[in-house]
This record gives structure tokens, C-alpha cells and sequence, in this order.
């Protein structure tokens, strides 16, 4: 049996990709599939915690005793994250897009016999958490660094600029591990210094020792 270490608990977690509208019928996505986010969910609901797991669309069951509230977009995604901001823990495992189309068609794109190439503008989307790090008050962040190059040198960047209390960095050029993969391996930086290193294992296992690595920082 796990230990109830959480209870009382209100924990925020995001999980899955966004989608981001060209037109009715198409989007703009990336390979997420949700499983680390929602193996993180698990675990800290079996710890007792409150869980609110705001999920991009995936095929995943909820996890028992875990609230989700489904959302499709990055703003969508936000609005929900923005409603919940009392968390007191916040975890942000979410594939979200960086960009967004700046204007969405109000029908079906039409193919134009003239034109071979076609240009769709895109704008930023709002970076979640490094909202959620500048308005933290007393809520630990922690954020994924999803890399596929210079891992640790943007992992840590990504740990001061977002203002974050930890950084799990995966290595998503692999494709045994990352995204959509049942496994994952990962490194936890804290901003004390604190490092944490997990060899390959499956997500449900990970998630497991992630939450388990979170209280242990971060209640002392
Ligand atoms: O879903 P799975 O198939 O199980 O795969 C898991 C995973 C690879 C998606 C996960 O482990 C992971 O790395 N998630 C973060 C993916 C990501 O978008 O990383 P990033 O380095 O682009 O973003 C850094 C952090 O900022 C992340 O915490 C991300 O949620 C957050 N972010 C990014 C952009 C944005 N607009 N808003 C955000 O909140």
C-alpha cells in the first residue's frame, strides 16, 4: 500500500498534445499520446492528492479518483490551467504547441489550381508554464523538457527561465522512449541542484517515482 503522503492535496497536471485549428476540419498536432501524464495522475491520486488533469485529446481511460477536464487547444488548455492556479502542486507533462495558425478558416481551405505551394501563418501560442511560474505563490512547479539535442543545456534553461522548481528532461529523438512509447527515461533537475536520474523503465513505473521524488524535494 502507498502512503497517503498527499493527501489534502490539490495537484494540477497536464498530459497529451494540443490540436490547433487551420480550418473545420484540420489542425496542427505533434505525437503525445498522454500516457506519462496520465501514469503521473495516477500516482499522485493513489498518494491521496486532489488531482485536476487537464488533457488534450487522447485515447486514455481516467484514472480512478482523478478529475479531467478535456480541452483541444493550447488556449483551451490554459483557460482550464488558469482556473486552478490554487493548486499546490502543479505539473506540466503536456506536448503543447508552441505555435498556432493566426487566422483560422472559417470553411474548408479550397486547393487553388495555380498554386503549387500554400503558406499558413502561424502565431505563439501562450507558454503555460511559464505562466504558471510567474504566478506560482505557493505552488512547487515542475515542467517537462522535451529535447532532441543539447538535452541538459535547454533542460536547464528551460528550469530558470520558466521560474520552475523542477525540470523532467526526456530525450524525445529516441523512439524507444518519449513520446508516444509505453517507456520513458528521464532526468529530474531542481533548482537547488538536486539531480535525479531514472534509467528506462515503463511510464506507470516512472510516474510512480517521479511523484515520489516530487514530495520528497519538496516537503522535505
Ligand atoms: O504523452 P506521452 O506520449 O506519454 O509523451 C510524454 C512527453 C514526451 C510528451 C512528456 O514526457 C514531455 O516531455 N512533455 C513536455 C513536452 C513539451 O512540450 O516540452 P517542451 O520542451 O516543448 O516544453 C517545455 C515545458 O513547457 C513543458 O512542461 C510543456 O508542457 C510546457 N509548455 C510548452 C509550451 C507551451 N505553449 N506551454 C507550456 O506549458
Amino acid at each position: 500500500t502507498v502512503q497517503k503522503t498527499l493527501e489534502g492535496k490539490k495537484v494540477l497536471i497536464t498530459a497529451g498534445p494540443t490540436r490547433e485549428a487551420i480550418d473545420p476540419i484540420r489542425y496542427l498536432t505533434n505525437h503525445s499520446s498522454g500516457k506519462m501524464g496520465y501514469a503521473i495522475a495516477e500516482a499522485a491520486s493513489a498518494r491521496g492528492a486532489d488531482v485536476v488533469l487537464v488533457s488534450g485529446p487522447v485515447n486514455l481511460p481516467a484514472p480512478p479518483g482523478v478529475t479531467v477536464i478535456d480541452v483541444e487547444s493550447t488556449a483551451d488548455m490554459f483557460g482550464a490551467v488558469k482556473g486552478h492556479m490554487d493548486a499546490d502542486l502543479g505539473i506540466f507533462t503536456a506536448a503543447v504547441s508552441d505555435f498556432t495558425p493566426r487566422d483560422v478558416q472559417s470553411s474548408k481551405m479550397k486547393k487553388s489550381e495555380d498554386d503549387d505551394e500554400l503558406s499558413i501563418e502561424l502565431k505563439k501560442t501562450q507558454d503555460i508554464l511559464q505562466y504558471a511560474g510567474d504566478h506560482k505563490g505557493d505552488m512547487f512547479v515542475v515542467g517537462f523538457a522535451a529535447e532532441t539535442d543539447n538535452v541538459r543545456k535547454y533542460a536547464a534553461a528551460k528550469l530558470e527561465k520558466k521560474n520552475a522548481d523542477c525540470i523532467v528532461m526526456n530525450d524525445v529523438s529516441d523512439k524507444e522512449i518519449g513520446m508516444n512509447s509505453d517507456d520513458n527515461e528521464v532526468i529530474m533537475l531542481f533548482s537547488d541542484g538536486f539531480e535525479q536520474p531514472y534509467p528506462k523503465m515503463d511510464k506507470q513505473a516512472l510516474g510512480v517515482e517521479i511523484i515520489g521524488t516530487i514530495v520528497k524535494r519538496w516537503q522535505g
